[in-house]
């Protein structure tokens, strides 16, 4: 399965701290909030990836990230000219999904907690084999500020929404999805909303109504965190010290999530760790 990030946007409730460079190039505590999207793809082991962004922004994506090569994987670049929707990504990224099943995780999405490999592990095989679009479910005290995806008692989905005043359930659907190799057709006949945006919820909607929209609830005690205003950033960045001091384990850590895939060998590794005289380059070395 092929992957796709989608880091463009104008960040513009982040402004004026993103007036001048990309909301996804941020740091959430000691990385680029980058780093946490790609690292729970390659966690789904997904190693072909397109990195989406802004004419302006993806250069720096490119210096941050490069080919990929020294992660053992493939990073691919496309430009959004401008900000139309999150479902424009399917016609934008057509050559690069050729037809296949597809991920596709937004930017400023942190998902962190026990048994996320192997959660992304079976939905992954499952959008590789059956045919369908599934995404997730996250409960939530107020998911209005989301999409939100309402269940039967057995898990079938019932209705989706896109940030509904009055939410039907209190499940939001967090920005990562798993497609079977139809969504690229069915993007093409969305129409933009009242907003003015191709929206992932509509593309849902149509999964929907042919009986294949697919949710998982993800488990208690998970962690589901977008970064997209001042205080959830900054609310992210402690989540991740916290964590991070206290288990003595990093979140969001690439060349970790790479090693251990064996995308990369011990070398390679050490390699990536001399880059960094600090206690990140410290990190991966204990971990050879
Ligand atoms: O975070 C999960 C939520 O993301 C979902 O629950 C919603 O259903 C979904 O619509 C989306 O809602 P947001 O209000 O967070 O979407 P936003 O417009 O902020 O875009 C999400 C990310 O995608 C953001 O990092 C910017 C990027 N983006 C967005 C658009 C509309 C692009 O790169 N290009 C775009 O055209």
């Amino acid at each position: 399965m092929k992957g796709i990030i989608l880091a463009g946007g104008t960040g513009s409730r982040l402004h004026p701290a993103t007036l001048a460079t990309s909301k996804q190039l941020l740091p959430v505590f000691d990385k680029p909030m980058v780093y946490y999207p790609l690292s729970t793809l390659l966690l789904a082991g997904i190693r072909d990836i397109l990195l989406v962004s802004t004419p302006v922004d993806l250069p720096r994506f490119q210096a941050l990230l490069g080919t990929g090569e020294d992660l053992g994987i493939s990073l691919s670049y496309q430009e959004q000219k401008e900000p139309k929707g999150i479902a424009e990504v399917f016609t934008l990224a057509e050559k690069f999904i050729d037809n296949s099943p597809i991920a596709l995780i937004l930017g400023d999405n942190l998902l962190y907690g026990d048994g996320l490999h192997s959660i992304l592990g079976q939905v992954s095989s499952l959008a590789s084999e059956k045919e369908g679009a599934f995404i997730f479910g996250y409960r939530m005290q107020d998911p209005s500020r989301y999409g939100v995806v309402d269940l039967t008692k057995d898990g079938l989905v019932i209705a989706v929404e896109e940030k509904p005043i009055k939410p039907l359930s209190p499940y939001a659907i967090p920005g990562i999805y798993f497609y079977d190799a139809h969504a690229t057709s069915y993007a093409k006949m969305l129409q933009p909303s009242k907003r003015g945006e191709l929206e992932i919820t509509d593309l849902h909607q149509m999964y929907l109504q042919k009986k294949k929209l697919f949710c998982q609830v993800l488990p208690k005690g998970f962690a589901w965190l977008d970064a997209g205003t001042p205080s959830a950033l900054l609310e992210a960045s402690f989540f991740v010290k916290t964590m991070q001091e206290r288990q003595g384990l990093q979140i969001g850590c690439i060349e970790e999530i790479a090693y251990e895939k064996g995308y990369i060998t011990v070398d390679a590794l050490k390699d990536r760790a001399r880059k960094y005289n600090n206690s990140y380059g410290k990190y991966l070395f204990s971990l050879v």
